[in-house]
Parts: C-alpha cells; structure tokens; sequence
C-alpha cells in the first residue's frame, strides 16, 4: 500500500477478465471511475484528495451521529416480526440512507442505491465477473449518475447543505471539481460507503452470534464500545482485499523467503484480510477478542495516501447501529443454517442473514 511502484489507475482493470471482443462499448461507465479520486495516483491524486478533505468536512460533523441514530431506530421500528432478515431488514437501508442523507440525495431510493452500488462492488471485488454483469453494471453506473444528476438531488443537496452542494461549491488553493466531478465523487462515497459498512454490520452479527451472549454488553457500555469496534473492523472487515496495478517490473521478496516477479501492469491484490490476522502482529489473531487492548493497528481502512476516508463514519455507525439493535433486541440470534454468503471478497458479507429476536 506504501509502495510507489504499485498505481491505483485500476478502474479498467475489471474488463481484462472478459474475452478481448468484449471489452469495447463502456466507455461512459469507465468515464465516471476513472474520475474517482480513488483510482488517481501522484499530483492528481493528492490535488483531489486535499479538496475532498475539504468538502468532506461534514464527515466529522457533530450532526452526523444523531442523523444515524435516527436511522436506526427508523429501521429497527419498523422490523414488525421476530424473525427477519439483517440484511434487507437493517444493513442494507442503513447504510444506503445515511450515505444518502449526508450527500443531500432522495434517501427513499436506497433499494435502488443498494443495487447500483451492490452491482459496482461486484465488478471491482469479485475474481469472476462475466460479460453480463459488466452490461448490467454499465446500466446501473449510468442510472446512479441519472439520479444523482437529477435536479431534485440538486435541489435537495442544496437545500440540506449536503455534501454533493458543498462539492459544487467548495474551492481550494483555486481549484474546484467541476460538474461531472461532483458526480463522480458522489458515485464514490456511495459506492466506497454503502457497499462496506452494509457488510461490516453483517459480518459483526453473525461473529457476535459465535460468542457468549454477555460479550455484546460491551457494544452498550460507553468506556468499552469504541473497542469492542475496532476488533469488529479488524476481525469482520468485508473489505479483503484492495487492488493495485504494477507501474513497473520489479521482484519481491516474500516472507518466505521466495522471490515474485512481478510484470509492469500486472494487476495485484493486496490481502488486508490476510493481514488483519497476522499472528507476528496480533496475538489470538483468529479470534474475535472484543476486548483485544491497543492500539489495534488493523489495515481495514488501508494505509498511506489512499487511507479510507469515511472511517469516522463508519465507527459511528456501526456503534451505534450494533448498539442499538442488541439494547433492544438482546436475545437476537443468526439461523446458521443456510448461511448466504455473496461470491465478493472485496466486499465480503452475506447477501441475507435470517435472525431471530426471540430466544
Ligand atoms: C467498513 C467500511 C469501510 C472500509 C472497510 C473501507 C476501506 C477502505 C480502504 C481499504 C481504502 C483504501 C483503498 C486503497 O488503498 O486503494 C478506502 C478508501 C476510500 N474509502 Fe473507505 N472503507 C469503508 C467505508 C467508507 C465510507 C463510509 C466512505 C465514505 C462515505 C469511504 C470512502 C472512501 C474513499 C473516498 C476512499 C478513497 C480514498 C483515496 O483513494 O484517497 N469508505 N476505504
């Protein structure tokens, strides 16, 4: 990740997997990634990440946490019979509205942002993508930025003081991003944020279902909670893997002592979640240790210049969300049965989690 010979110019990557015939025709898609300041490198990269910094300030807001909180307890309202799905349920219109809501855009659509953004995640994370859902991710690409560039998202942005306005209007050290910037950087953070946090609920579920009952008092208790988080984010991190793309040839050393050539412009997969369970770093590694003492030096939210940028968000949701979900629903347990898992290692989790609230 600290590497200077690795680039994060990858947003093509994802077609080299389908037949050279088939690569052409999705030029508009790759136009919105390749605006993604996640996918820039050098003096590109750092220009857009310090004037993100600066739009992105409400991030960090100290409205951002009752605007979760009210959230959640929308949802869990809502949640009328004793058995239900985590995931359609809860996870999944958790973190598509507060994404939502933060940008200034009609949350009411976030089953249609969780599919766009679903459908993103599986070209960028999955190591089998076929020809149909590149076609499907190309249409899901252009209705996301049809709806983010609707002028009621405008007009809503606007009126919120949302983050897609701030964008339009932001300047620093004389540079703004321009329409189809907003855009794209829109797209980013719901895709960057929804896909990730959905997961991270779901996978701290079903970890928790596996340990004594009385662990999650420490999700409720203030002096334990943040945590009790952190080795959430360090044992049920969804985020596997991130990519890179080789900007010249060079040989690796492995930890084994065996060398890898590597190829200038050979895509690779750095394994975060191989990482997180270093057992030279961490010790019980591959095991959920909710009171593990600091610092938790996990890689979940990467490291270096491409650091994640929503971490603070993503605390606070996933707090606040597993806090207020076991406050009133402290007997909840995971049918472990038919455990749905999705087929993505770049954003692992389960596609449904049935549970139940009775004991
Ligand atoms: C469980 C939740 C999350 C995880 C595990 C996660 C993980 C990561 C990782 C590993 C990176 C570095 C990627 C790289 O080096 O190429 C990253 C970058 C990024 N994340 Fe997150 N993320 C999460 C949530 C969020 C949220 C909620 C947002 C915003 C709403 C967000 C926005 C971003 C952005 C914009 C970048 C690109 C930063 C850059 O390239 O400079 N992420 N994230």
């Amino acid at each position: 990740m600290l590497d200077e010979r690795l680039s994060n110019s990858r947003a093509a990557v994802p077609l080299r997997f389908l037949p050279s015939d088939q690569q052409s025709g999705f030029g508009d898609m790759l136009g919105v990634f390749e605006r993604w300041l996640a996918f820039h490198d050098g003096a590109d990269h750092t220009r857009s990440r310090r004037h993100a910094n600066r739009s992105y300030a409400p991030f960090r807001d100290e409205r951002v946490e009752p605007l979760i909180q009210r959230v959640v307890d929308n949802l869990l309202d809502d949640i009328e019979s004793d058995e239900f799905d985590l995931m359609s349920d809860f996870a999944f219109p958790l973190s598509a509205i507060v994404i939502a809501d933060l940008l200034g855009v009609p949350s009411e659509a976030h089953a249609d942002l969780t599919r766009w953004t679903d459908d993103i995640a599986h070209l960028f994370g999955s190591t089998r993508v076929s020809t149909e859902h590149v076609y499907r991710t190309q249409r899901s690409t252009r209705e996301l930025v049809r709806f983010l560039s609707a002028p009621e998202s405008a007009r809503r942005s606007e009126q919120r003081g949302g983050l897609m306005h701030q964008m339009r209007h932001t300047e620093s050290h004389g540079y703004r991003f321009d329409e189809e910037e907003v855009i794209a950087q829109s797209a980013l953070l719901l895709f960057a944020g929804t896909a990730s946090i959905r997961y991270l609920i779901g996978n701290s579920v079903h970890a928790l279902d596996q340990r004594p009952p009385y662990e999650r008092q420490l999700l409720l208790e203030e002096n334990t909670a943040a945590t009790a988080v952190e080795e959430l984010l360090r044992y049920c991190n969804p985020v596997q893997f991130i990519g890179r793309v080789a900007g010249a040839d060079f040989t690796h050393l492995c930890r084994d002592g065996t060398q890898a050539r590597i190829r200038e412009g050979q895509p690779l997969l750095l394994y975060i979640g191989s990482a997180n369970r270093d057992a030279e770093k961490f010790s019980r590694a591959d095991e959920l240790v909710l009171t593990r003492p600091g610092p938790n030096e996990h890689l979940t939210f990467g490291a270096g210049r491409h650091l994640c940028f929503g971490d603070p968000l993503v605390r606070s949701t996933t707090r606040i969300g597993l806090a207020s979900l076991y406050r009133r629903m402290p007997d909840l347990r995971v049918f472990r049965q038919d455990l749905d898992w999705n087929n993505n290692l770049g954003f692992h989790g389960f596609q449904s989690l049935r549970v139940t609230a009775r004991v």
